[in-house]
């Protein structure tokens, strides 16, 4: 069923103490009744974010998991890993993991594998790079991401994935997209799931904007008719402005 999502990406921010500060000023505030809201510390937060927020309507993220089950993978974490402390969310396909750590579609689709078999949700990334968007091949990336890194996936998986379209020139740049064409992506990326998959599924699954969101600009982004929140990175750090984009409904 299609909810209202509001996530913090931390990536690499915080230690053990910044996070207690951060939670105890989370726990602090009212929270929406028809918006979830989700934390996704560094991996050496994870355990303590849970066992602080267990009883707030706070879910706990990964950033991110290995695909194998165990076995010798030198500073990975698993989903066994992750969910021992309690984990049921992780992000996979994130611009940074593409990117800087190699992450290429048939890990993605691995990893998305992986995540489903520990029955975990997935927020499944994708995002153009500017060159993409300027020569008009955007649309065309898009759906090559999601063929290749997600479309192998059964149709009830669907009730455990949602999709986070982050436009790689608008991450960490401040150069957010305009609403519309946020709207403009999120509506191709759900015509693209019902053409491959079914119309019911494409009604249902959540669409979440990430780049460059912040308290000024989340209303707009969150109003248009298929984005249903957003993955925040530098504007979730701070507990003020991260409440105020989960407000922005
Ligand atoms: O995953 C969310 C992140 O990539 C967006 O970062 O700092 O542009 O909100 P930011």
């Amino acid at each position: 069923m299609r909810k209202k999502i509001v996530a913090g990406n931390w990536k690499m921010n915080n230690d053990l103490a910044e996070t207690e500060l951060f939670l105890v000023e989370l726990k602090k505030q009212v929270f929406p009744e028809n918006v979830i809201v989700m934390i996704a510390p560094p991996f050496t937060s994870l355990n303590q974010a849970f066992k602080s927020l267990h009883e707030h309507p706070v879910t706990v993220v990964a950033q991110n998991m290995h695909q194998s089950k165990e076995g010798a993978f030198t500073g990975e974490i698993s989903a066994k890993m992750l969910k021992s402390v309690g984990v049921e969310t992780v992000i996979v396909g994130h611009s940074e993991r593409r990117a800087f750590f190699n992450e290429d579609s048939a890990v993605l689709a691995e990893k998305v594998n992986t995540a489903l078999e520990n029955e975990m949700t997935v927020i499944f990334c994708i995002g153009e790079e500017i060159y993409d968007r300027k020569n008009g091949n955007h649309f065309e990336l898009i759906k090559k991401q999601l063929m290749e890194g997600l479309f192998h996936v059964s149709d009830k998986s669907w009730e455990n994935l949602v999709i986070a379209y982050e436009p790689v020139w608008a991450i960490g740049t401040g150069e957010t997209a305009t609403p519309e064409q946020a709207q403009e992506m999120h509506k191709f990326i759900r015509k693209t799931i019902a053409e491959n998959y079914s119309k019911n599924i494409a009604i249902n699954v959540s669409i979440l904007y990430g780049g460059s969101v912040k308290p000024d600009n989340a209303t707009e982004i969150f109003g248009q008719a298929d984005v249903d929140g957003g993955l925040i990175g530098g504007a979730a750090l701070k507990v003020e402005s991260f409440m105020n984009i989960v407000n922005s409904f």
